[in-house]
């Protein structure tokens, strides 16, 4: 019985000193859910957007949850994204990410400096290194199309649009920084993207540490697997792989890194580098092909860059002005992209949000944007979000819309889907030049269309918002011929 008792009285204490806070003045809305410890985790995990909607009815722009254990504060407020973006001496961006990279890479690394990393990223994705690197894409998607999509085919071929951007674009991806030339590596693409593909779909669980016993079983082959593939990409500075990838391997090995975290590293590269591109490929042409108007708009745009007929020249080599497409593609990004801006506050701080109010941020507590929700869905700033509008980013006169507005104020930020601030995409301009290559090439070699003329868009995985490019709950059909096979 006084076991009973005293063991009555620990659970009590315990749940008292697990859910025990209460709000303070200074502090943003507080809402912890009703279930103790998880709060609102699950309903966070199953749809993050919809679960922030609804905190944002009850709370306004800001408010702070918890989260299996965790105090999330999260800010909606566009105007007010600058103070978290470029706050990083008290909001730190590498302990969170830190964390992820445990969960779904298993990966420790020793000594981290990120600031070296971005560094030779930056070097090696932007300025004169981006047009060496747009060559070997450009080659590779050429080389990638040719073999998924023969030339010499007559007849209509269906597939899934999802598998067959994704596919083709993480091949030749792969085979730019990774890889090397096709047949000539011991280790082929297509091998690569089905363990890859496996792995990308448990991704979300790995990261909330939700994997059922038999999924941690296959999410722990599947990594093996990759990072077998991936052990010689890099190592030397002959081997085919890109001198990106070689410079980061040195970087890591001069950080003590042993063999075994230098593949994890890369596999995360991998991910890092190749799991947003693809699925944004597949949203762009999916919204295309279901919208007839916006599809002659980009090929009419298409045809003065070079004649329809013999469109095999590389776009990615010249600068090109192609303002439709440029709108096309933000718009897809902005109904499609939906990462979290993650940062956890290492020093207390007070968050001045653009309307005058103050709110204290505790430290050991995370800050997390969501700018899918706003700004990218939000009616005050983009007249009815739900609608794929390939123009919405041009202006009468043809030029770049770059005026939106929020309670009367021009927005710095009215879509978000690369992040911003020291943190942003450095692989931005890479995707850019890449997705325009391969819509190129695809709409001016072939004829693409649903092979349903009435089928819609599949609905978002909704498991999949704050992981970046959102994917599809299903696979959308299409059939496709050459241009010049009738
Ligand atoms: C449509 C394609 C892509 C989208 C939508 C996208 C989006 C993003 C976003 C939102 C972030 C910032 C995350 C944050 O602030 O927490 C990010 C970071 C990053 N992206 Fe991309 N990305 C894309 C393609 C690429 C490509 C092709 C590369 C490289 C070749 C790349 C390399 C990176 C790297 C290295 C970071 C981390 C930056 C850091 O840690 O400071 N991304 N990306």
């Amino acid at each position: 019985m006084i076991w009973t008792i005293f063991l009555l009285f620990q659970a009590v204490l315990l749940y008292f000193l697990l859910t025990h806070r209460s709000r303070s003045k200074n502090d943003p809305p507080l809402d912890k859910g009703v279930i103790p410890w998880l709060g609102h985790a699950l309903e966070f995990g199953k749809d993050a957007s919809k679960f922030l909607d609804r905190m944002k009815q009850k709370h306004g722009d800001i408010f702070t949850v918890r989260a299996a254990g965790r105090y999330v504060t999260v800010l909606l407020d566009p105007h007010s994204y600058d103070t978290v973006i470029n706050d990083s001496e008290s909001l730190d961006f590498t302990r969170y990410a830190q964390v992820l990279m445990e969960r779904i890479f298993n990966l420790r690394l020793p000594h981290h400096q990120p600031a070296n990393v971005s560094a030779i990223m930056k070097k090696h994705f932007t300025g004169v290194n981006l047009a060496a690197l747009n060559s070997t894409m450009s080659r590779h998607l050429q080389a990638s199309l040719k073999t998924e999509m023969p030339q010499n085919q007559k007849d209509w071929k269906e597939q899934g649009l999802f598998n067959l951007s994704y596919s083709l674009l993480f091949k030749a991806g792969y085979l730019s920084l990774f890889g090397g030339e096709q047949n000539n590596n011991s280790t082929d693409p297509s091998s690569i993207y089905e363990e890859y593909k496996k792995f990308d779909g448990l991704l979300t669980k790995m990261a909330r540490g939700t994997l059922k016993p038999e999924e941690k079983r296959t999410a722990q082959s599947v990594r093996q697997r990759l990072w077998e593939f991936l052990a010689p990409a890099g190592l030397t500075q002959d081997s085919e792989s890109s001198p990106w990838l070689h410079a980061y391997r040195t970087l890591l090995q001069e950080h003590g890194a042993n063999e075994e975290t230098q593949k994890k590293a890369v596999l995360m590269q991998l991910w890092a580098t190749q799991g947003n591109v693809g699925p944004a490929a597949f949203w762009l042409l999916g919204y295309l092909l279901t919208n007839p108007e916006a599809l002659t708009a980009v090929k009419k745009e298409f045809s003065g860059i070079s004649p329809m007929e013999t469109s095999e020249t590389s776009l990615l080599d010249r600068p090109v002005n192609t303002p439709v497409f440029d709108s096309v593609l933000e718009e897809t990004l902005r109904l499609t992209a939906a990462p979290f801006i993650t940062r956890e506050v290492v020093h207390e701080k007070t968050l001045h949000m653009a309307d005058g109010q103050q709110y204290l941020l505790r430290k050991g507590d995370r800050v997390c944007l969501f700018p899918f929700n706003s700004p990218q869905m939000d009616p005050e700033i983009h007249h009815e979000p739900q609608k794929y509008k390939y123009d919405r980013f041009l202006n009468k006169d043809g030029s770049v819309k770059r005026d939106f507005y929020k309670g009367g104020r021009r927005l710095k930020y009215y879509t978000m889907p690369w992040g911003a601030g020291i943190n942003g995409c450095v692989g931005k301009k890479f995707a850019i030049n890449t997705i325009r290559q391969f819509v190129y090439m695809v709409l001016t070699n072939y004829d693409l269309e649903l092979s349903d003329p009435n089928s819609q868009l599949p609905e978002v995985n909704a498991n999949r918002y704050g992981f970046g490019m959102l994917q599809p709950e299903r696979d959308l059909l299409v059939r496709y011929r050459p241009r010049n096979s009738h």
